[in-house]
């Protein structure tokens, strides 16, 4: 656990044509977290340093960043969680396109969400739940669009396949409204055909990651593999489909 004083920070400047991390020592006060330091460097040393931050809070998903090589909120990580004396780095998301400093476009993101069919109750549905049902498809509901999961799954980060892969985030969507009891769509054939569910797998990079504690893989995606792989694999539904074409 870090006491010191000072830290130092290695920050990354540049934009799409290039750049490099620039040191910046910063003072060090009780409970400070990387976000703090950030923000010393905007007020006292360098203020064009770019960032995206909102809450404060570990809430609104927008202070994301890979600190020290890993994933992270930078509001909810502390200084003195790192060992004193050595620096610690902060570098934007590398999934995802670089604007400036610590800011990357993430907006990819946005338009795999809209191509995700919405929440579609049936008609004469009685507005009914089971408290079970309600807690399951809660813990989905908890997710911030830090995209921390986005940046690091491999088939994003290192294949480039956001667009044809719908990524984590989207699949603990697609769980919430798939495992949601008034819902009357299917979304199985989107997740196979569409949302690249296939391209997972099953890592657990993506849960290790997670602010807010969402068992990405083991509550979102592997029901959705066994859903997936139920409706279109299974040899008694094959034979049924060939039967009757359904
Ligand atoms: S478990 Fe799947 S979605 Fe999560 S990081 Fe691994 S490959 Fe990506
Ligand atoms: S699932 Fe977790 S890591 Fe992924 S965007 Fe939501 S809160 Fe962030
Ligand atoms: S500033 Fe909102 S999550 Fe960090």
């Amino acid at each position: 656990m870090s006491e010191s004083k000072e830290v130092v920070l290695k920050v990354f400047r540049g934009d799409p044509r290039g750049g490099e991390a620039k040191e910046y020592t910063v003072p060090v006060g009780p409970g400070m977290v990387v976000l703090d330091a950030i923000h010393h460097i905007q007020g006292y040393l360098s203020p064009d340093l770019s960032c995206r931050w909102n809450c404060k809070a570990a809430k609104c998903g927008s202070c994301s960043a890979e600190v020290n090589g890993k994933p992270r909120l930078m509001c909810k990580t502390r200084i003195d969680d790192f060992p004193a004396g050595e620096p610690i780095t902060v570098y934007p998301l590398r999934a995802f396109p670089l604007i400036k400093d610590l800011v990357t476009d993430v907006s990819k993101n946005y338009e795999v969400n809209k191509r995700i069919p919405p929440f579609t109750p049936a008609k004469d549905v009685e507005w009914k739940m089971f408290q079970p049902d309600v807690d399951r498809v809660q813990e989905f509901r908890k997710c911030i669009e830090c995209f921390l999961c986005q940046d690091v799954c491999h088939v994003i980060r290192n294949h480039g396949k956001l667009g044809e892969f719908a990524g984590p985030r989207f699949f603990v969507r697609l769980a919430n409204l798939d495992m949601h009891p008034l819902d009357s769509l299917s979304r199985l054939q989107f997740l196979k055909e569409e949302a690249g569910l296939g391209y997972c797998n099953i890592t657990k990079c993506c849960t290790e990651v997670c602010p807010e504690d969402i068992h990405i893989t083991d509550n979102a995606i592997i029901p959705l593999k066994e859903r997936v792989a139920t409706r279109y694999y299974d040899p008694l539904r094959l034979l049924w489909r060939k039967l009757t074409g359904k």
